[in-house]
């Protein structure tokens, strides 16, 4: 296999290495192009450029496989705690039984939020999006720790940084959803697993003692972990952009919140809810919702569906629709948006026109469901992801972190105006 691509400019050839990933995914450096050629590439969305090389997850969108430090997400959804897997995203290795321990003992140590953070709810309509109130208060973590605000500080303190982290993001998440709802927090309860704690101040009261439904819990586990990390993803990518400035690991994690807010990304598990919502009072018809989503001009996508990597099925939406299964007649739940998503599902895996853009569900079509069935109500549904995703981010700042990596700064084709002459005020038409 050659060891570099060669680039032939007006008769000038520029050479760069080829870089081979462990799983065989190959790129060339360019790194040198702009210095010995003049030139820059030009890949808007970045379809087809790599940003780093990263040792946490690998995809292959056109199999549909997922893994995370080499282990398959089948195996760690099925066989692992969250907190586990937080663990193996962040230190690279499933934690043996002593490790796993003081690793939960440590973050049952650090879940308590100060109490200033009910003053910045607080100033917001209970209405808002949930979204918006925890990009606020991931932002003003920082304000509490200012010895967490340099990057470069001691190994300790970084960790102590991720532990804070891991250990608030429940309590915060919870005391959301309550304002949301305009009740009181239910403070956390320190002798309950990672899981259970966040139900239990989600859904526990303070005046009662709180049972948490095993079914419940078990489908919560699945869904962050299923959720935890996705390599190069736009909010991953945010964070890593974020925080190359030497921005403190609070700040880089807001602005990935920011980033997966966005209904192409995160926000799609709400759209899917919204989405089936609408196709149901609008009589379940869904073929005719599959003739809108093919239909450019009609403003609908088929909420869910798609991926910029896997063209394929995304491997996390199979397991969260065997899961919907589970959930749904475990509890009961008879909820014919499911109905609905799976005639679209049956219906889209037949059509020329997903087939031939490969456009399969992926892991926010299915979800929503189930946080429908869990209790959460759908404006809840990407703190959730939000929630399964914090070690992901951290785990890829970290690693950016530890790589040294410079400060992103893109370069651009400039295709404005050229130089031209000022205009006073008085002469301008
Ligand atoms: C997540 O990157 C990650 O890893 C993200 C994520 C993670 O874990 O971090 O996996 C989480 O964000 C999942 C994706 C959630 N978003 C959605 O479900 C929104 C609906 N999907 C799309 O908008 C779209 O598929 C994207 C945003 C997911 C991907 O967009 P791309 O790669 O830029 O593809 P595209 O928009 O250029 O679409 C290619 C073609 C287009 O048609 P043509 O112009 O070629 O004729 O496919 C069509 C699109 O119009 N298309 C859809 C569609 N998705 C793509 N048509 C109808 N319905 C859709 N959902």
């Amino acid at each position: 296999m050659a060891d570099k691509a060669i680039i032939t400019i007006d008769d000038k050839n520029f050479e760069m290495p080829i870089i081979k990933g462990s799983e065989g995914d190959l790129g060339f450096n360019i790194g040198k192009l702009r210095d010995d050629s003049g030139y820059i590439t030009y890949d808007v969305g970045y379809k087809s450029t790599g940003s780093c090389t990263s040792k946490i997850t690998f995809l292959d969108g056109e199999e549909g496989i997922l893994r995370h430090r080499g282990y398959s997400i089948e195996d760690l959804a099925s066989k692992c705690s969250f907190l586990e897997v937080s663990y193996l995203l962040i230190h690279g290795e499933l934690p043996n039984k002593e490790q796993l321990d003081n690793y939960t003992k440590t973050i049952s140590k650090h879940t308590l939020v100060h109490e200033d953070v009910k003053l910045v709810l607080n100033a917001y309509p209970t209405g808002a999006h949930p979204m918006g109130k925890l990009m606020a208060v991931m932002s003003m973590m920082s304000s509490f720790y200012p010895d967490s605000l340099n990057p470069h500080r001691s190994e300790g303190d970084i960790q102590l940084t991720i532990t804070r982290l891991m250990a608030k993001m429940p309590t915060l998440c919870s005391m959301i959803y309550k304002h949301s709802i305009g009740h009181p927090m239910v403070y956390p309860d320190n002798s309950l697993n990672y899981v259970e704690n966040y139900l239990k101040m989600t859904f526990g009261h303070v005046t009662e003692p709180f049972d948490c439904d095993p079914v419940i819990m078990d489908a919560m586990n699945k869904l962050l972990i299923l959720h935890a990390d996705h390599e190069q993803n736009c909010s991953a990518s945010t964070v890593r952009m974020v925080g190359s400035s030497h921005a403190n690991l609070y700040a880089s994690i807001s602005a990935g919140i920011a980033a997966l807010w966005g209904p192409l990304h995160g926000g799609a598990n709400q759209m899917v809810l919204e989405m089936l919502e609408e196709i149901k009072a609008d009589g379940g018809d869904c073929v005719k919702a599959m003739e809108r989503a093919k239909d450019k001009n009609s403003g609908f996508r088929l909420m869910g569906f798609g991926h910029r990597v896997y063209k394929n099925f995304d491997p996390r939406a199979k397991i969260i629709k065997v899961a919907c299964d589970n959930v749904l007649n475990k509890l009961g739940v008879n909820d014919p948006l499911l109905d609905i998503a799976k005639q679209l599902e049956e219906i889209a895996l037949k059509d020329d026109y997903f087939i031939e853009r490969k456009l399969y569900p992926n892991v926010d079509f299915y979800s929503g469901i189930i946080y429908k069935a869990l209790g959460f109500p759908t404006q809840m549904f990407t703190v959730l992801f939000a929630l399964g995703r914090l070690p992901g981010w951290i785990a890829q700042w970290k690693e950016m972190r530890d790589n040294n990596e410079p400060i992103s700064r893109p370069r651009q084709i400039y295709v404005g105006e050229p130089l031209r002459s000022f205009i006073n005020l008085s002469d301008r038409k």
